[in-house]
């Protein structure tokens, strides 16, 4: 139980700077899209209006702090831009295949900014199997959970 605890804390503890690049543009994003509005070839938006200059650069300072406060000065900006890469990832293809602004893709959208951090995280460190696995499975809740607080706050219009 104690060790279940621990390895929830290392993993918590690992993708924090990830978390708060990722929960910051909902508090401070806004202003001009960073596709400046532009569509492709096939007549939808590059990444949609949600994704915003001033959310990116709010998630990458926020994150990048966190880290820095942790002390790990190198891993933690990558771990940020990594969830912030992931999650424009993520509303890229859910342009491609038609879902706009604002609407759902179940897992993906809880799960494109841990795999943006890990991967770009994974030239510096990879965590242990167990703290991958533990990330897996408590970053949807997790995410879920603070949305909802976001949308009690006022802060979002949508509980997820
Ligand atoms: N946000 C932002 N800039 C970013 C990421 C997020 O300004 N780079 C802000 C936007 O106000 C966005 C909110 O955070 O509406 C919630 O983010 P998210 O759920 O990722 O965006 P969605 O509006 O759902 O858009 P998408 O369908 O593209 O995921
Ligand atoms: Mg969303």
């Amino acid at each position: 139980m104690t060790d279940l605890i621990h390895l929830i804390a290392d993993a918590i503890w690992f993708i924090l700077p990830a978390y708060f690049a990722n929960a910051a543009p909902v508090v401070a994003g806004g202003g001009p899209p960073i596709d400046m509005g532009k569509k492709l070839g096939d007549g939808r938006r590059i990444l949609g209006g949600g994704k915003t200059i001033r959310g990116f650069l709010a998630g990458l300072i926020i994150g990048s702090l966190v880290g820095i406060l942790q002390g790990r000065w190198f891993i933690g900006p990558l771990l940020a831009l990594g969830a912030l890469l992931g999650d424009l990832a993520n509303s890229f293809f859910k342009r491609r295949i038609g879902i706009t602004r604002g609407g759902t893709a179940p897992g993906f959208d809880q799960l494109s900014l841990l795999v943006g951090a890990l991967l770009l995280a994974s030239p510096i460190e990879v965590p242990s199997l167990e703290v991958i696995l533990v990330l897996f499975i408590l970053t949807p809740p997790i995410h879920l959970g603070t949305n909802f607080i976001g949308y009690k706050l006022g802060l979002k219009d949508r509980p997820y």
